[in-house]
């Protein structure tokens, strides 16, 4: 007699989750795992990531190494990402064998290199910025008419490394040598995101616009303010080119679309990634469902959750203090956390360096105005040190 295997949903037991890569993100999705008792195997480079004491099983390895990740690959149920650098032709052949991969592996090929990403969206119709691919150095220099113009390496790229703005001819020479792309500078009045969850079943929810702040050199967030104040018909065009590249994807599991909103009114999509997103931190504390939560729910083919905002709030990040290199000291935690609605969310990295992500405060308010004031003062008094 045959007999039929189905596949292991979440609640029965021997149930487990893969997480490739174990960072802050990796960790905050441990966070929304617990409540639903999920066991949790983690796979990262780094032997102190911040989910390696937190993870059910930790394994140390190279995510973009085919036979590691295929290995890990197949001691869990469910395989996930929480960064998408990672061997993709690895998470292919699981797939074919039978592993639940989200999101699939032809999703995070398209997103991973920003050329392939840029051009998708131009085939498929969605709003962004104009751009040339570039081979190298000369290849950029070739373009000099195209500038003012932001590079961008075509891979490996993150947290604003591998991008950079090339105002005109006398920039020529700081250009990155690897293939990358040329994408016109916009000239924008906010840059604003959308995370979306589609799930398993084709359900699709989003989570109310966020608008970002970023720092003017390190091209990274430093605040952000959630909902968005931007107009509800701007809000409803995000949401849609949100959800438009959401279905153009057919991804399943979380897309934070990251947008430019021009100073004429326009709507560009910038990038998307595949995965929880800094844009939605804030989620954790100020909405009815995190986006960590929604993740799961996502990946894990459950009904997606309410993803309306409880309050008014803003998500400071906790970057390194530019100066500072070792072990890491939180100057003005108590008096930050004196503040009312004020809550600290640590990444448990031991060693700080100018500009790292340690980690972030939400902060909650029913009023935009002492919101506004309660983030300068956030700002103005925890700092991420060493001593
Ligand atoms: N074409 C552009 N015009 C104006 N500003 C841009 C442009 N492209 C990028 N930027 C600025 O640089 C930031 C980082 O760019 P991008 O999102 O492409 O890089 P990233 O390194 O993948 O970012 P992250 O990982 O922080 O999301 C943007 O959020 C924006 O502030
Ligand atoms: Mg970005």
């Amino acid at each position: 007699m045959t007999q039929k295997i189905t596949p292991k949903t979440p609640f029965d037991s021997g149930f487990k989750l893969g997480i490739l890569g174990g960072g802050q993100l990796g960790r905050m999705l441990i966070q929304a795992a617990i409540d639903l008792n999920l066991y949790v195997k983690v796979m990262d480079s780094d032997a102190n990531a911040p989910c390696r004491y937190l993870a059910h099983e930790f394994i140390q390895g190279s995510l973009m190494d085919f036979a590691e990740v295929h290995a890990f690959g197949k001691t869990v149920d469910v395989l996930t990402i929480e960064i998408e650098h990672v061997n993709v032709d690895a998470l292919q052949q699981l797939q074919d064998e039978g592993v639940r991969v989200y999101p699939q592996p032809e999703v995070i090929r398209t997103i991973q290199d920003k050329r392939v990403q840029k051009q998708f969206y131009r085939e498929r119709g969605i709003p962004t910025a104009d751009f040339v691919l570039t081979d190298n150095a000369a290849a950029v220099a070739r373009h000099v008419g195209f500038l003012p113009a932001f590079q961008k390496l075509g891979k490996a790229g993150y947290d604003g490394r591998g991008v950079q703005c090339l105002d005109s001819a006398a920039d020529l020479h700081k250009a990155f040598p690897e293939p990358g792309l040329l994408e016109k500078s916009v000239d924008f009045e906010k840059e604003i995101s959308v995370i979306v969850a589609r799930s398993v079943m084709g359900a699709i929810e989003t989570f109310p616009v966020v608008e970002l702040v970023f720092h003017p050199e390190k091209n990274l967030v430093e605040y952000l303010f959630a909902p968005a104040t931007i107009t509800p018909q701007l809000a409803q065009q995000a949401t849609n080119i949100a959800k438009k590249v959401t279905e153009s994807l057919g991804i399943i599991g979380l897309l934070a679309v990251e947008m430019f909103l021009t100073k004429d009114g326009e709507i560009l999509v910038n990038e998307s990634a595949p995965r929880p997103h800094n844009s939605g931190h804030h989620t954790i504390k100020a909405n009815y469902t995190s986006q960590f939560e929604q993740s799961l729910r996502a990946i894990l083919g459950l009904p997606l959750g309410d993803t309306r905002a409880k309050t008014w709030a803003a998500m400071v990040n906790l970057l390194g203090e530019d100066g500072y290199a070792g072990n890491v000291h939180y100057e003005g935690m108590e008096e930050t956390m004196a503040i009312p609605g004020v809550y600290p969310h640590l990444y448990g990295k031991t060693v700080t360096r100018p500009f790292r992500k340690m980690g972030h405060v939400t902060i909650t308010d029913d009023n935009m105005d002492s919101l506004r004031s309660k983030v300068a003062l956030v700002r103005s008094t925890l700092k991420v040190v060493s001593r």
